[in-house]
């Protein structure tokens, strides 16, 4: 059964603009139907897989995207090392939380930025994607590389270039899927990352239109069949249908806001 880790939103606002979908929102949050909006992510997630709970802290909105804390592989994690000050403190929280239940604490070089499974998701082939450009630095990936492949050496890593503040996180245009697939939204990569990623994954990846990545729907949560979106068009509901997936879709509304959704409010452990 997979494993996950989530925040409550207990703290949770928009006080401060580090990314495109922040600005305009600042005190707009309405914290009760966040809360809600969570519950029910919570719930659905909860169903599917077990939940860990990290505890929130005032002062700190954005730790509920847990996705940030780290990158998980087996019994390590690579703790963050975020690009801004606001959200720095969170490192040694979820730093702490990691070492409390007996992760082996890894870290990059000091100044090297990296935003964890925000920026380094796994395939189903257990090829990590890496994405920098925006928030994580992209010298990062030999580091990641190294700190991963210490032990025995398995860890492919491939890099892909971001280029729009909109999609800040790889995790906001880019989902793998079970059985080599993945959808992602070619408009926030280089033109060299779409080549890659069309080669690696060829007639199994499915590019999103531009409604849809608004929408945040690569920024999916993926359990065995079932996929956890804020909303898909009925386009990519049936796309999705199609290639054996069952889509569950629930409003995040109040969390795109701060420029995250479903994945991000999560972190695969
Ligand atoms: N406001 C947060 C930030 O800009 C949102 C993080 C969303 N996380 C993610 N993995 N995409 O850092």
């Amino acid at each position: 059964m997979k494993r996950f880790l989530m925040c409550e939103p207990k703290f949770f606002e928009v006080c401060y603009v580090i990314n495109p979908w922040m600005e305009g929102n600042q005190g707009k949050v309405n914290s009760d139907l966040a809360k809600r909006q969570w519950n029910n992510l919570h719930d659905i997630v909860a169903k599917l897989a077990s939940v860990d709970l990290v505890e929130p802290v005032a002062g700190l909105p954005d730790m509920v995207f847990t996705a940030n804390a780290g990158l998980i592989h087996k019994n390590d994690v690579i703790v963050s090392s975020f690009r801004h000050a606001e959200r720095q403190p969170e490192a040694k929280l979820f730093e702490a939380f990691f070492s409390s239940q007996g992760y082996r604490v890894l870290h990059l070089q000091e100044k090297t930025i990296f935003e964890g499974a925000g920026d380094a998701l796994f395939d189903s082939q257990g090829r990590l994607w890496f994405g920098s450009g925006i928030r994580s630095e992209s010298h990062a990936l030999g580091e990641i590389v190294d700190a991963l492949n210490a032990g025995e050496p398995d860890v492919e890593v491939c890099g892909l270039e971001l280029i729009d503040p909109h999609w800040y996180h790889l995790d906001t245009a880019f989902c793998p899927l079970p059985e080599g697939q993945a959808i992602a939204y070619a408009k926030a990569f280089a033109g060299k990352s779409v080549a890659a990623l069309d080669h690696a994954f060829g007639d199994n990846i499915l590019w999103v239109s531009e409604h849809d990545a608004r929408n945040f729907a690569c920024n999916a949560i993926s359990i065995g069949q079932s996929i956890i979106l804020h909303k898909t068009s009925a386009e990519l509901k049936s796309a999705l249908k199609q290639r054996g997936f069952e889509i569950i879709e629930t409003d995040v509304s109040e969390f795109l806001k701060a420029g995250g959704a479903c994945k991000c409010l999560t972190l695969e452990t």
